[in-house]
């Protein structure tokens, strides 16, 4: 708990902008995980391209403008992003669509200025609704124009690539309209002209979830179909990698990609579809993605776990069996291609023999692995040990999760439509877990520290609370400062040893201020727009809030942009996660960040949601596993924690702050809680964030359900709750309520918090107790910090 005032003003921003060694090799990092991130959908072997091919027509509205993350508070500042016509530059091919691109350049700033004229209206009445509104509605970019003949005739190739980009982020839920989810009649026209003109036609998806294939699937002549997801910096030099074959492509696809959106099971129970707004039922229950689609045997685009190579594997597996609460199976796989190395995803999934209802999903994820690169011709063993416990279930009628008794079938592969019948297993007799009902009635015992123990005799319910409320969005100036952190803890402890810890935002990396300035005061101000609606603020009030390089030192802090979490997880490597959470947790070290605000593992539950490139996957395990590696990575740094988020079922982004996620409880345990329970149990987060919405009826942040009893009695959570930014206080969730549930920290925490807390702790509605507790967590993370 730091004893000196002075080292506690300690910034540790850069005062030079050179490359460091750790900003180039996490660099290098950020690339090789977005090259195992795409996922080749189509091939007809027009892929990879040969080095003979020299000139490339480049379309569509990423080519230039390129999408590297998604917009709010994941975005990730990094030294530089590299564009798809940046990264094939770079490999040596001459774009020979200039005109075109230059065409939709202009298009591009025309539409920016509109917005920015707009926008500046609208922020004249300036209010926390419009600001938030403004926040989720950034510029959208147009889809181009028209190819006309002379680009036809001037690009002078036989090989054309189209981008198809679309933006999505907090506070916005995707819509289904052309322009979205559906191309648009010029990118279907478009396509359609390069699918015929070109020998060639590549179509790159540069979107963060999945969109409609059905226009596309229309036209013959599409030879290849890359989807590159959202690849942070290095977005444009892994597409290269992989379109011209340096790197095998062994991405595989987390999320099912269904023929119409209507398919989706819940669809119409999804944001503003849903019948009640504020109170969304997920009718579809567990049947989530490809629980329903496989069960159920409904046609879909591209299956879970689909990605194609550029060689071919087979796959053996060479004994199985069962002991007492795992089984277990060894896997033999050969790259049988004769060209090209690989990697090889391997997906194991169970499923009972005798289904009991329609309901129950023909197959479920219980393990998966990733081969390391295979020459042509070489193969390796794969072994998998798997807990039984991944195929129980919850019964509502008895409170029980357990292991039902019968006969199972194992199936291995990624995809899992095409994944191989390895045989079956006997579970005798049913096998109870956990029982619910026990441990509910369980005390939780906080670990107790004998030097926070003795600072909390001394503070007051006052006090308590100060360091129970978070010290806002904007830092005082006091403590220690990261330009960039979206949070802190008090700084009002400083002298008496009590240092403040800042938070900054994932997942595709620490969201930081790239360049500030520092005046001889130590005030610090962000020399670029934090976020993109500042551009909205008027002249005088932007160059207020800008600092001047001119007056003052300027401070760097340069940080990876990774690929976002849903192409970290289409990587299906464990061991990528760690390395990614340790470069993660390296940054944090060298910038002073103790919190990361990610992973972000709620479940995909629609492709819709604004929010999804955020996530993981629509499938629990994935989803906890991924993230897992990803916790350990960055914890492996010490005095560097990550928060989880946003516990739970924060599933869309419509009316967020006031809608109920409604569920049954065998639902919320099997598919939303489950990669909390995952990552809870297989690594020590430091922190998690509860979410906007409410859970069947109940805030999140004051849902002693979901907070006291899952979450800390029966996963035995000891680390730090924190509410998300704003999401109590007035009409939202009630202050007494959260710290009483389980919140520890509410974040960022405001004056009119704090009052608040105090008032209801005077009238009874809050004890001293649950502000102490809450204050011991919030202690612990703060003497853990370094
Ligand atoms: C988001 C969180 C984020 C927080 C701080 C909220 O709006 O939902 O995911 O960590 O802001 O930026």
């Amino acid at each position: 708990m730091g004893d000196k005032t002075k080292k506690m003003y300690e910034i540790k921003a850069s005062f030079s902008d050179d490359v460091s060694e750790l900003e180039r090799k996490n660099r290098q990092l950020a690339r090789r995980i977005a090259t195992e991130a795409i996922v080749l959908l189509k091939n007809d072997g027009t892929l990879p391209l040969s080095e003979d091919v020299t000139k490339i027509a480049l379309y569509g509205n990423g080519a230039r403008r390129t999408i590297y993350g998604g917009n709010g508070s994941g975005e990730v500042n990094s030294r530089e992003q590299i564009s798809i016509e940046d990264g094939l530059l770079q490999h040596g091919v001459s774009i020979t669509t200039n005109p075109w691109l230059d065409r939709y350049e202009q298009q591009w700033l025309r539409g920016k200025e509109e917005y920015l004229a707009d926008g500046r209206e609208k922020i004249k009445k300036f209010n926390t609704h419009i600001l938030a509104e403004l926040i989720a509605s950034e510029y959208q970019y147009p889809y181009g124009d028209e190819i006309t003949e002379d680009d036809l005739i001037e690009s002078d190739t036989n090989t054309c690539l189209y981008v198809i980009s679309r933006q999505s982020g907090e506070g916005r839920d995707r819509t289904l309209d052309a322009g979205d989810y559906k191309l648009t009649n010029v990118e279907i026209e478009n396509l359609k002209k390069c699918a015929t003109c070109y020998e060639k036609c590549i179509l790159v998806i540069n979107i963060g979830s999945s969109m409609d294939m059905s226009e596309i699937e229309k036209i013959s002549g599409v030879n290849a179909i890359v989807y590159m997801s959202l690849l942070g910096m290095e977005s444009g030099n892994a597409l290269a990698d992989v379109l011209f074959g340096n790197q095998t492509p062994s991405g595989h696809l987390t999320t099912t990609w269904a023929i119409a959106y209507e398919d989706y099971p819940g669809s119409d129970n999804f944001g503003s579809w849903a019948s009640d707004i504020n109170s969304v039922c997920y009718t579809e229950e567990g049947q989530v993605g490809y629980r329903y689609f496989d069960s159920k045997n409904i046609p879909v685009q591209y299956p879970f776990g689909y990605g194609l190579s550029y060689t071919s594997f087979e796959t053996i597996v060479l004994e199985y069996g069962l002991k007492t609460d795992t089984f277990w199976l060894k896997v033999k796989v050969k790259n049988v291609g004769k060209q090209f190395s690989g990697k090889e995803v391997l997906g194991v999934y169970v499923g009972k023999k005798h289904r009991w209802n329609h309901e129950e999903p023909s197959k479920i994820l219980v393990g998966f692995g990733k081969t390391d690169l295979l020459n042509p011709g070489e193969e390796t063993d794969v072994f998998f040990d798997i807990p039984l416990e991944r195929m129980s279930v919850f019964d509502e009628s008895t409170n029980l999760t357990k292991i039902c008794e019968g006969e199972y079938n194992i199936y291995m592969g990624a995809d899992v439509s095409a994944c191989q019948f390895v045989g079956t297993f006997q579970i005798e007799t049913e096998q109870v877990i956990i029982r619910h009902d026990e441990e509910r009635k369980k005390e939780w015992n906080q670990n107790h520290n004998e030097e926070i123990e003795r600072m909390i005799e001394t503070l007051s319910a006052k006090e308590l609370i100060e360091l129970c409320v978070g010290n806002g969005l904007l830092s005082d100036g006091k403590g220690f400062q990261v330009p960039g952190a979206v949070g802190c803890t008090s700084t009002k402890f400083l002298k008496r040893g009590i240092r403040n810890i800042l938070m900054c935002d994932g997942p595709a990396g620490v969201r930081l201020q790239r360049r500030s300035t520092i005046s001889k005061s130590g005030k610090i101000k962000p020399l670029d727009f934090p976020l993109s609606f500042y551009e909205l603020l008027p002249g005088v009030i932007a160059k207020l809030r800008l600092g001047n390089e001119k007056k003052d030192q300027v401070i760097y802090q340069f940080v990876t942009g990774f690929p976002v979490a849903n192409a970290v997880a289409q990587t299906w490597n464990k061991a990528l996660c760690q390395d990614m959470g340790i470069a993660v947790g390296k940054e944090m070290e060298k910038y002073g960040v103790t919190l990361w605000l990610a992973p972000a593992i709620n479940i995909i539950r629609n492709p819709l949601c604004g929010r999804n490139y955020e996530y993981f996957s629509e499938d629990p395990v994935l989803t906890g596993d991924m993230a897992t590696g990803i916790v350990k990575g960055v914890q492996t740094t010490s005095g560097r924690g990550v928060t989880i988020k946003h516990f739970a079922c924060n599933n869309q982004e419509t009316n967020r702050y006031y809608m109920s996620s409604n569920m049954s409880e065998k639902t919320l345990r099997e598919i939303y809680l489950k990669p909390f329970e995952i990552v809870v149990k297989n690594s020590t987060p430091a922190a998690l964030m509860t979410a906007y919405n409410k859970v069947n009826g109940v805030y999140a942040a004051e849902n002693v359900h979901l907070l006291n009893e899952v979450l800390k009695k029966e996963w035995n959570y000891q680390g730090l709750v924190m509410t998300d930014w704003l999401s109590v206080g007035e009409d939202r969730a009630d202050e007494a309520k959260s710290i009483h549930a389980g919140v520890d920290l509410i974040m960022p925490g405001s004056k009119k918090n704090k009052k608040k807390l105090y008032q209801e702790y005077k009238e009874g509605f809050i004890q001293i107790d649950d502000l102490q507790r809450a204050a011991r967590n919030v202690l612990t993370v703060i003497k853990g910090a370094i």
